[in-house]
């Protein structure tokens, strides 16, 4: 495959090189300067492959200086790498913490026009008239080409690289993903900037924000595919907003190292970036429930009045959170025993009537010689440190702070360990803030701020982006030590790819506006289908105040959303779901009910993307990706497979335009079918939102409780959507809190429903070692196109069952049923 004659053209480009080398020489001459012979710093691009060698799954391109490499990852993902000078970096990444080759084939193959490396379904492309990098399918479809070839600038001042890739970008190509992003859902035209910014009242098109995703998705002719940019410097992202030809990505620094992950369909594309990034672990079931935050409840008086509210109220509530203000003077991991004076008898009096206490923890630890956690660091030399060996030195909110070097794996078990006592007063999770990091005054450090980065050694530039992603890291590892085989609730603000690996996120500090409820909307569904389910938004906005309406449609966008928790700022008026009296208690109620009525489907979709990295939240572009139209859809969602919603976003809207796509549809409050794949209107009075579920599903149900385990679950209702097609549904139990599962101790249960218009029918299989303790199903079918004459439960007939004036019929049958015929 190598050849030791070069082409024509490889002898005319050097010819070029050596005519421009002379002319850069002459104009030097003219200086009387001692620097003679430096070349002035200019953007350099890959010249011409003339060689290429193959080790295992990695494959090596030099144009004679600069190297490329490509590594076959799976049969669907390929991996790129520069080395400018021929020098890789030593691998590293905290995203892909283990890069497995799974691909089953590979093959290098060579022409005159092109090197090209294949797997079973995709192509990698390297033409040798100018190192243009191209992926195509099996069909010899196209799907990525470079428009320049990859180029690289040097940095003077700090070494290394600014480094460049440019490709082109198709008239109809539209982007998705990138995190956190608040602005339209797709970025088609936008330039946008990954450094984690603590971005207090963010506002449309705020950019940067708190997170750094560098993953996004690209739908052209109806084909997807992804480009995960595994760099952690700040790194920008440019989608033909400077030039409508072209989709470009660069970073201040690191390697120009990124991974092509095919689709074709974005579900593809994600399911495989969390191949590669790892997905959320299963959260303690309690998590899913409602959380209720504010800056702060305190005295403990106060963290009372509001757990009774919520019992006195009836309305659902598991988590109750501590905000700065429960600490002695914001010393992290101490108590203000003026406010708290016995916070452990506390936590379990909360914890007996259902309450799960989560503590917020920033990584400003104050300078002070007679606090405990800062003796250690100091002792241990475990803060950050500038360029001269300064301590990295900021004000945050307990004055003056050191920063523990979170990518020190030391300060990481250091840290982890802080949490010993915490656990053991009953705290069940914590809240990780500030951690982009904020500094007051300066935003973040400066960037000659040393990290240890894992032995990997870096300055701020190279660690900001991951800064708190390790510190949420180390919090979670720490509780997962301490609480043994319990599962701990973590959240963060700050995060980098792969974070969901540690925990959820929240949106950061929004503001109480109708415009931040639908800005709010878009980023769950950015964060989803950037690998990052567990998350959402702080209902009733943090700053400002919202009126009842406002905060009523928030709470109804939060009961679906996969994270579900209100949080206000400390100026504001009070902010509960019963504060702003009726009828907007008991609309929240009727809502956050309904939260608790669909927790199995919820914990059976979380069980989905931890098992098979799909995301809880799903676009509509997601399901029809081939409609172009719905590539600018960005109201409704489907929560889960099942269930489409779409929030209501404007104040005083009587009804609004929804999308259904192909398919039936039932509509959840009226169980009216819908023939999908066009916009229906729907009415939405206050008290309601449109929800639609698809035909077929069995949407499992439990019975509302005040939290979760409040009683023990004697029957689980299935409700069955009528079908006339073969539809598929799954039911995911377990102990809801410990890692049993990763023994497999769980039940995955798959129903198949099917109909005519004489017959329904419904089988159940099951995977797994759990039983549940609860013994039968109520069954409750829906959208019968007949009046049932007999139900036949695994052979038997089943006399007792009731046909109600809605037409749902229902009947109770063992949960171990295998197949049920329901006949005209
Ligand atoms: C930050 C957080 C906010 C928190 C506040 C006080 O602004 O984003 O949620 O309440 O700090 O800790």
């Amino acid at each position: 495959m190598e050849s030791n004659i070069p082409n024509q053209e490889l002898i005319t480009s050097k010819l070029a090189e050596a005519e421009n080398l002379l002319e850069e020489e002459e104009e030097f001459h003219h200086l009387n300067n001692p620097a003679d012979g430096i070349k002035p710093i200019i953007k350099k691009y890959l010249g011409t492959p003339n060689h290429a060698d193959q080790l295992g799954n990695k494959f090596y391109f030099t144009d004679g200086d600069a190297k490329v490499e490509v590594v076959v990852v799976t049969d669907e993902i390929i991996r790129i790498r520069l080395a400018p000078h021929g020098v890789f970096l030593e691998e590293f990444s905290y995203a892909v913490p283990k890069l497995e080759h799974k691909a089953t084939a590979f093959t290098l193959y060579e022409d005159e026009i092109e090197f090209r490396v294949a797997t079973k379904s995709i192509n990698c492309h390297i033409r040798k008239q100018d190192f243009f990098i191209s992926f195509s399918d099996n069909n010899n479809h196209i799907t990525s080409t470079d428009a320049v070839p990859m180029h690289w600038e040097e940095n003077v001042k700090f070494g290394g690289y600014y480094v460049f890739c440019t490709k082109t970008c198709h008239t109809d190509e539209s982007f998705f993903g990138l995190g956190d992003k608040p602005t339209e859902f797709n970025l088609r035209g936008k330039r946008l900037k990954n450094w984690n910014t603590d971005a207090y009242s963010f506002a449309w098109n705020q950019d940067p924000l708190y997170r750094s995703i560098p993953f996004y998705i690209s739908v052209n002719e109806g084909i997807a595919h992804g480009i995960f940019f595994d760099n952690t410097f700040k790194a920008q992202f440019d989608f033909g907003a400077e030039d409508s030809t072209k989709t470009s990505f660069w970073a201040d620094g690191g390697e120009l190292q990124y991974y092509y992950i095919h689709g074709p369909h974005m579900m593809d594309v994600v399911k495989s970036y969390h191949i590669l990034t790892g997905t959320h672990p299963m959260p303690p079931l309690w998590a899913l429930g409602y959380h209720q935050c504010r800056w702060s409840y305190y005295p403990e008086a106060k963290v009372k009045k509001i757990t009774r509210g919520f019992r006195e109220n009836k309305i659902p509530c598991d988590g109750i959170y501590l905000d700065i203000d429960y600490m002695d003077g914001y010393r992290c991991f101490t108590w203000n025993r003026k406010y708290f004076p016995d916070p452990k008898k506390m936590i379990s009096e909360l914890a007996a009537d259902g309450f799960k206490t989560v503590v917020i923890i920033d990584p400003g630890i104050r300078v002070d010689d007679n606090y405990e956690v800062f003796k250690q660091g100091k002792e241990n030399r475990y803060f950050c440190r500038r360029c001269d060996d300064y301590f990295m030195e900021g004000h945050v909110w307990p004055g003056r702070c050191q920063f523990p070097d979170f990518t020190n794996p030391e300060v990481r078990t250091w840290w982890g360990g802080l949490f010993d006592e915490l656990v053991q007063m009953g705290v069940a999770g914590v809240w990780n803030d500030m951690n982009e990091p904020a500094v007051f005054g300066a935003g973040t450090f400066p960037d000659d701020v040393r990290h240890q980065y894992d032995g990997f050694r870096g300055s701020h530039r190279k660690a900001h982006n991951i800064y708190g992603m390790q510190m949420v890291r180390s919090t979670y590892e720490g509780l997962r030590n301490i609480m043994k085989n319990k599962r701990p609730f973590t959240i963060t603000r700050a995060g980098y790819s792969g974070v969901q690996r540690f925990s959820s996120v929240w949106t950061g500090d929004n503001v109480a506006s109708w415009e931040h409820l639908k800005l709010g909307n878009i980023q769950c569904q950015r964060l989803s289908i950037s690998g990052i389910p567990f998350c959402g938004t702080d209902i009733g906005g943090f700053s400002g105040e919202p009126d009842g309406e406002l905060f009523t449609r928030w709470i109804q966008m939060g009961a679906f959303s996969p994270f579900m928790r209100a949080h206000s700022a400390g100026d504001t008026k009070e902010r509960e779901p019963w504060s702003f009296g009726e009828p907007f208690t008991a609309i929240n109620r009727k809502f956050i009910e309904l939260r608790y009525r669909l927790l199995p489907y919820l914990y059976s979709t979380f069980w989905e993307h931890h098992r098979y990295g799909f995301p809880i939240l799903r676009p509509i572009v997601m399901h029809e990706q081939d409609v172009k139209l719905n590539h600018f859809r960005q109201d409704e969602y489907t929560y889960g497979d099942k269930i489409l919603v779409c929030p209501v976003m404007e104040a005083g809207q009587i009804q609004r335009n929804v999308y259904l796509p192909k398919g039936k549809w039932f509509n959840f409050w009226t169980y009216e079918i819908i023939e999908g794949g066009k916009e229906v209107t729907v009415p939405t009075p206050l008290d309601t939102l449109p929800v639609f579920i698809k035909a077929g599903s069995v949407i499992p149900e439990y019975p509302v409780m005040q939290y979760v385990g409040q009683h023990e679950i004697e029957e689980v209702k299935l409700n069955i959507y009528y079908t006339d097609y073969e539809v598929n549904s799954f039911l995911f139990e377990d102990y809801g809190e410990t890692f049993a599962y990763e023994q497999d101790i769980y039940l995955e249960k798959k129903f198949v429903v099917d109909g005519n218009l004489r017959k329904l029918t419904i089988s159940q299989s099951m995977e797994g070692l759990y039983t549940p303790r609860y013994e039968g199903y109520h069954l409750n079918l829906i959208g019968l196109p007949f009046k049932p004459a007999k139900i036949i439960a695994d052979g038997k007939a089943v006399n007792d069952f009731t046909i109600n004036t809605d037409g749902t019929v229902e009947f109770k049958f063992s949960k171990n049923f295998k197949y049920i015929e329901i006949l005209k």
